[in-house]
């Protein structure tokens, strides 16, 4: 099981090697708290003092004396909860300075994060009759905290209609600003704070252009509304997805903590806002963010977060963008919720009409209606579509590209675009075009076996002709759910030890709020503007699991992080709707495996009863810092606590989900050897006694053992361990996966998790 961490990325990112300079840099700097000395009143006091004298003393000794007095230090942010320490303006000589005063302990450069129906609820089978949504009573006792680019409060998904007063824990605010003012605050929209300090000490000519929790990119907007948004009556884009537009938590509480700005934005204040919400007293916390390629004791997101875990607030995560290739995944610390981004059963797009009278369908998210589907138009057959200068002397009007000769899909559409024909359709056989249909001039896109039907037709019609329908919306498409492309991988470099991603949400083509004056796209350089957009990421999968978390904690307020995430993870869906495997859209829809979906596809109404959980306490996650051989100082960065008990280090966290990192280079030895043994712990929490047997499944060409077999549970809150034995060799570059799962004895529970033995060679 050894890896060294550095075989997959630098330990040492880029801004962590300061250059000398003169100006200053803003930096997190991480404090030990029990070395604050007794006579300071608060942190904020014991930070500015040493910051003073830090400022003093570099000044003194500093041969630059001057240029370090004529840019003044400053305290940026003073973190309460989130981590011990703060944000401020420093010189370098302040800063080695700094690094000698009582209570330092490390400190990083702010930088920045990446910012990565509606049906969907009725697609996670969300149903107001029964299940998980009746007995949450919709979420109405939870407050999600959204650290994003702020809302657009006037949208009718922050109504309150039928809504119950706030609850009186609520500490949080809304504060008035520029074009925002408390009034916008009701019982659904119950906080909405700003978080700029960072950027603007970053970037001191910035201009804010809206100094206020007001949404100026639309993707706040968007997931807040997608976890929590009241009910909206006939929504849709431009006719596309028509319907009621919910969130998967509509009662749930809003909670809006600005921190992502047009003009960037900064850790800092990212931080900040986690500091906020933790304060205010939030129960869930929605992160579509996430930084790249750094240690858990180097991602203040990271260390944010495991703070607002340790009061019981859940965190989801986005997987982040970068996939299909494996490794990618970011957010990968134990103690959030990664999510990865998956397919629904729907499709947009519009009906294509030859003149012969034959119609096909195809995708497309075109705003407009043209007058296409008033006159049928010349169509024209281009092949690859490099060459159409020649169009505009011919004059037809539609034109058909192929995908099929190495001009890739996004360079058909930019020459499209560019040849500026009324019509263009694509055909293709990647099932992933979402990202690609809102294209700025009328096109439609076509799988081969419809795109050979119009061919033929062209082919074969002396006058070919065509007319196309837009805003049709078609619903049981299958296979689904299937992995999207972009959805980052597996494993998590920085603990590749726990399995990530965790679960698998809808994150493509999702329909919710916008802010209705910023523009969705633009068609023909006209900007077109609506009150519901469709996009997709994991930053749209993401607020999906935050709100089925949501409804998880009120059906079951006692619930911890660990309970919720372990109830969503052993539920979730391995097959789709066709009843087979989920595939993997990025991987040639090969069967998507762990490291592409974690768990599976989250199943609300199962997981509100999973009779037993895999629970994890604060010290267990302190065990695998230990294990991952951080320093004394490394692991105080993230608990914040000056003692932290490493007598029993360990990687096998008590985690719903199994993942071996092997040596192929053994394999080349002919070894056939154990390549992982866990002990794992379950926890009944349902009522009744039941007994459990293991299953097992998939691991093809590995030894696998459970022992016991057999789990006999007599009470509520009774803990059963057994243990999981995995021999054989692994072949570089090989990802084998199966699954071990516990299943009720005369009953129908299952409580499943994947198993992951990822090939790799390690020196
Ligand atoms: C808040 O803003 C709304 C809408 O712009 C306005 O009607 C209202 O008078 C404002 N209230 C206060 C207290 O400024
Ligand atoms: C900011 O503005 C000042 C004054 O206009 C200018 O001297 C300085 O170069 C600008 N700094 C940056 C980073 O653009
Ligand atoms: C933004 O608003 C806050 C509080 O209203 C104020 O303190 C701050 O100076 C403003 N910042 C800018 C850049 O206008
Ligand atoms: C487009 O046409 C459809 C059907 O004729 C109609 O319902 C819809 O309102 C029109 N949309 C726009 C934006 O004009
Ligand atoms: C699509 O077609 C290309 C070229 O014909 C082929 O290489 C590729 O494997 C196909 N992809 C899928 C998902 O069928
Ligand atoms: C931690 O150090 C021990 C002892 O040197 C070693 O066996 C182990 O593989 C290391 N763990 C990691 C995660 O690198
Ligand atoms: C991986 O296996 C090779 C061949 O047996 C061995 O030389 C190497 O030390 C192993 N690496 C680790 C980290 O155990």
């Amino acid at each position: 099981m050894a890896v060294r961490l550095y075989f997959w990325f630098s330990l040492t990112p880029i801004f962590w090697l300061c250059p000398i300079l003169t100006e200053t840099h803003n930096y997190i700097v991480h404090m030990n708290s029990a070395a604050m000395p007794k006579p300071f009143a608060s942190r904020h006091s014991w930070y500015s003092a040493t910051i003073s004298s830090v400022l003093h003393s570099s000044s003194s000794s500093s041969s630059s004396s001057s240029s370090s007095s004529s840019f003044p230090s400053k305290l940026i942010h003073t973190y309460n909860h989130a981590i011990s320490g703060f944000c401020a303006s420093l010189t370098p000589s302040q800063l080695e300075a700094l690094k000698n005063s009582p209570g330092y302990l490390s400190s990083v450069l702010d930088s920045s994060v990446h910012v990565d129906t509606t049906h969907s609820s009725h697609f996670l089978g969300l149903s107001s009759n029964h299940g998980l949504l009746p007995i949450s009573k919709y979420g109405s006792d939870v407050i999600i905290g959204f650290v994003d680019t702020g809302i657009w409060p006037d949208s009718e998904s922050f109504n309150d209609d039928g809504m119950s007063e706030i609850p009186s824990r609520w500490k949080g605010e809304c504060e008035s600003s520029t074009h925002f003012n408390v009034s916008f605050c009701n019982n659904k929209l119950i906080g909405a704070r700003f978080f700029n300090k960072g950027l603007i000490a970053q970037f001191p000519n910035a201009t804010i252009s809206m100094n206020s929790t007001r949404d100026t990119i639309g993707h706040g907007t968007h997931t807040s509304t997608t976890a929590a948004g009241s009910y909206v009556k006939e929504a849709s884009f431009f006719g596309y997805g028509r319907g009621t537009a919910r969130g998967v938590a509509p009662r749930a509480r809003v909670a809006i903590y600005k921190a992502i700005w047009d003009e960037g934005n900064s850790v800092s204040d990212v931080v900040a806002a986690i500091d906020q919400a933790i304060s205010d007293g939030v129960d869930v916390i929605s992160l579509s963010i996430g930084i790249d390629g750094v240690p858990l004791y180097n991602d203040p997101v990271s260390i944010a977060t495991f703070a607002a875990v340790e009061r019981g607030i859940f965190v989801a995560t986005s997987a982040g963008n970068n996939g299909p290739q494996l490794g990618t995944v970011h957010n990968g610390a134990p103690w959030v919720l990664n999510v990865a981004a998956g397919t629904m059963d729907r499709d947009f797009g519009g009906t294509i009409t030859l003149s012969n009278g034959v119609s096909v369908l195809g995708s497309s998210l075109f705003p407009l209606n043209t007058t296409m589907g008033l006159s049928p138009l010349p169509i024209v057959f281009m092949g690859g579509c490099q060459n159409l200068k020649k169009l505009n002397r011919i004059g037809y009007k539609i034109v058909v590209c192929e995908d099929n000769d190495g001009y890739s899909l996004t360079s058909q559409v930019d020459t499209v675009q560019t040849a500026k024909v009324t019509l263009g359709i694509f055909i293709s056989n990647i099932s992933d075009w979402d990202n690609l249909i809102q294209t700025p001039f009328p096109s439609i896109f076509v799988n081969p076996y419809h795109g050979n039907i119009i061919k033929d037709y062209i082919h074969k019609s002396s006058d070919p002709k065509a007319e196309v329908n837009f805003h049709k919306t078609i619903l049981g498409t299958k296979p689904a759910p299937t992995v999207a492309r972009y959805s980052s991988r597996g494993p998590s470099q920085s603990c590749p030890f726990v399995l990530k991603p965790d679960i698998m949400a809808p994150g493509d083509a999702i329909l919710a709020s916008w802010p209705q004056n910023i523009p969705a796209m633009d068609v023909n350089s006209t900007p077109i503007y609506t009150k519901f957009n469709v996009i997709s990421g994991t930053s749209m999968s993401c607020p999906h699991a935050a709100g089925v978390a949501a409804l998880l904690k009120g059906a079951h307020p006692q619930w911890s992080p660990a309970a919720i995430r372990s109830a969503m993870m052993t539920t979730a869906d391995v097959v789709d709707n066709t009843q087979t495997s989920i595939k993997d859209i990025g991987n040639n829809n090969k069967f998507a495996t762990p490291l592409a979906m974690g768990s599976g596809h989250v199943n609300p109404n199962k997981a509100v009863d999973p009779d037993l959980i895999y629970d994890v306490g604060i010290q267990d996650y302190v065990n695998v810092l230990c294990a991952l051989n951080y320093t004394e100082n490394q692991i105080r960065i993230i608990t914040r606590s000056d003692s932290n008990n490493c007598e029993n280090p360990s990687l096998d966290l008590n985690y719903p989900s199994f993942i071996i990192i092997a040596n192929s280079s053994d394999s080349k030895t002919g070894k056939r050897k154990i390549l992982g043994e866990f002990k794992r712990t379950l926890t009944k929490i349902g009522e009744n006694r039941a007994t459990y047997e293991a299953k097992l499944r998939g691991m093809k060409g590995f030894k696998v053992r459970v022992k016991p077999r057999i789990l006999e549970f007599k009470r509520k809150n009774q803990k059963l361990c057994f243990e999981l034995k995995i021999a054989g060799s692994a072949e570089e570059s090989n990802v084998v996966f199966g699954y071990l799962s516990w299943a009720e004895v005369g009953g129908r529970r299952i409580v499943q998790s994947p198993i992951v033995v990822a090939g790799m060679r390690v020196q």
